[in-house]
């Protein structure tokens, strides 16, 4: 993809879209089906992906079967296993974007620094780090909810003598061969990468502090003939989709509903356990003590054999400290290390840094999430008219595929736009109180759902308020049905200004052409 250089004006826009991952490229493509063509989607990075193209560590994959982790209107029969590896995700990504032909919409190295919405005219001025700057009337915030790393501070890091990188940020370059690696952590991304670095290094020993609960991944190769069906049956590829889907859904009657169901499934995972892990103590070690499902459930048939070799070790006492070249636990053990790498997650809570979204009168978004982060659908919220989030708080999942949650997003914004132009409006933004119903009802169906009952600490939780800021309780289709239509009372919406006043206006000289021709687009 082309480099993009920027103009010497302030740029005027319809639709800033900001992120070029699963939900930006999305969006991208949806407004170019509908006609529009007036938007740009800015990417921080060089290059698209998001997700899939900064975690490229050993082992990464998804965990959501492939024909589900992709776009239903961009089926892809090439994937080469049920679970994809990163690399053919990351270019499943960018085949989609040559497919439906979005390079003149890209523009890389181009992070937002700070879009402050301005009440007078209505629009968003974005200021971007490449010295950019953008007046834009809709803001599509597409930057991901696991997208900012979390490392713990940890007393002492600065006198570490040895490398160090965050699983996100793997440092392919540094030889692992015959090092003695720390691996602090044992989520999703631990479970992947240390099966496959444990054969290389001298020592692998992995702090843990909550032990997973990992069920057997139903992974394979799909063959040759099954890859020709795919392509040629296209149906074929659906119904297996169709299947897939349903059988994932089908889980969330446990994790929402009936937390007691889970149970059912814990005894499987134990017997993994057991099958895989002869050792009494350290299948001791590794038992949780939290039902499941209360994390995300873990899913790997080598991650527990990997623990078992004899240049393995889990420990189970917190790092008090680092000093030099050791990390130093609570029983005053030294454990020296070559290299540390964090698999600790990342701000999930906190998905967007200070300063970087002022709505009206100044509002930092940071200042209205101070009790943690809220929104109405996931998508809007009052106090930021015409700003759109994609993956926005309560969208995550537990259970199945985030495309399915992006597809519904994109459409509800669609709908939006259309209503925006069907009644002329120049800006739009949720009423509190509906914002705040609605929060509260996802809140009550929270409660009772295994992520709160569950009996563990998680990522799903704000630290600060105790709520899960960041899960949908419900099915993916309901989440669809609830987005499906959109209903204007929920919103106070501002009518364009007449061709006129939009004259008078003191902003840059292209807005009021702009504007003009966006009035009669409208
Ligand atoms: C390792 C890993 C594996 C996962 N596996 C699965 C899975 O199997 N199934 C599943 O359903 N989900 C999975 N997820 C969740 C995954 O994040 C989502 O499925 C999906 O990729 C999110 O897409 P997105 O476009 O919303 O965000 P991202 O892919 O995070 O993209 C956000 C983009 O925004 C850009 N950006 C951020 N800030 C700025 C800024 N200020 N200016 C400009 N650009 C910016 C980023 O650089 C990035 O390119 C996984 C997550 C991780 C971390
Ligand atoms: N497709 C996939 O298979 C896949 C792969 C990677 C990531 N993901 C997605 O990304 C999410 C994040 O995964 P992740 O593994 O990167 O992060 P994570 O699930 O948040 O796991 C972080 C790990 O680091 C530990 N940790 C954090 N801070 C620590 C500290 N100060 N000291 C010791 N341990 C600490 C956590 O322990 P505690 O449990 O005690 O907090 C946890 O074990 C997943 O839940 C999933 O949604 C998916």
């Amino acid at each position: 993809m082309n480099a993009y250089s920027p103009p010497d004006d302030p740029e005027v826009v319809d639709i800033a879209i900001i992120g070029a991952g699963f939900a930006g490229l999305c969006m991208a493509i949806k407004l170019k089906e509908a006609g529009i063509d007036d938007f740009f989607v800015a990417e921080r990075a060089a290059s698209l992906g998001g997700t899939w193209r900064d975690n490229h560590y050993p082992g990464c994959a998804c965990d959501v079967q492939s024909h589900v982790y992709s776009f239903s209107f961009a089926p892809n029969p090439n994937w080469t296993r049920q679970f994809a590896p990163q690399a053919e995700i990351r270019e499943y990504l960018e085949n989609c974007a040559r497919d439906f032909a979005l390079a003149p919409f890209l523009r890389f190295n181009m992070g937002l620094e700070q879009a402050v919405f301005d009440d007078t005219t209505q629009r968003w001025n974005l200021r971007f780090d490449n010295g950019h700057q953008t007046s834009a009337r809709l803001l599509i915030s597409a930057m991901g909810g696991l997208s900012r790393p979390a490392i713990p501070q940890i007393p002492g890091m600065e006198s570490f003598t040895g490398k160090h990188f965050h699983s996100q940020h793997w440092d392919h370059r540094y030889a692992l061969q015959g090092k003695r690696v720390a691996v602090i952590g044992s989520g999703a991304s631990a479970i992947q990468f240390v099966p496959k670095i444990a054969p290389r290094v001298a020592q692998l020993t992995l702090f843990q502090r909550t032990a997973p609960w990992i069920m057997p991944k139903p992974d394979r190769a799909l063959s040759r003939l099954e890859r020709w069906a795919f392509k040629h049956l296209p149906f074929t590829q659906r119904l297996v989709r169709s299947a897939l889907y349903w059988a994932l859904e089908s889980r969330v009657i446990a994790f929402a509903r009936r937390p007691q169901l889970m149970k059912l499934v814990q005894r499987v995972a134990w017997r993994h356990l057991r099958r895989q892990v002869a050792d009494p103590l350290l299948r001791q070690k590794l038992t949780p003590d939290y039902t499941i499902g209360c994390k995300r459930i873990l899913i790997a048939n080598d991650y527990y054999p990997a623990l078992s070799r004899g240049n393995v070790e889990v420990i189970t006492d917190a790092i008090q400290r680092i000093d030099g070249d050791a990390l130093i636990t609570a029983d005053g053990r030294r454990h020296p290390v070559d290299c540390i790498i964090f698999g600790t997650g990342f701000q999930a809570t906190d998905p967007i840094p200070r300063g970087l979204l002022l709505g009206r009168q100044g509002q930092d978004l940071m200042d209205s999430w101070s009790q943690g982060a809220h929104a109405y659908l996931g998508t809007c919220l009052p106090g930021f008219p015409n700003l759109f989030m994609i993956i926005g708080p309560n969208t995550g999942l537990g259970h199945n595929s985030m495309i399915l949650m992006i597809e519904a997003q994109v459409d509800y914004i669609l709908k939006a736009l259309a209503r925006m132009r069907q009644d002329k409006i120049a800006s739009l933004e949720v009423k509190p109180e509906v914002e705040s119903q609605y929060n509260q009802r996802l809140q009550r169906r929270l409660a009772g759902a295994i992520w709160s009952t569950g009996g563990c600490r998680s990522w799903y939780l704000d630290p600060r308020s105790g709520q899960n800021t960041t899960l949908w309780p419900g099915s993916t289709w309901r989440f669809k049905k609830t987005l499906e239509h959109f209903q204007l009372k929920d919103y106070q919406s501002t009518p364009l200004p007449h061709p006129g006043p939009l004259a008078t206006l003191t902003t840059a000289r292209p807005l009021n052409l702009h504007e003009a021709a966006l009035d009669e687009k409208l």
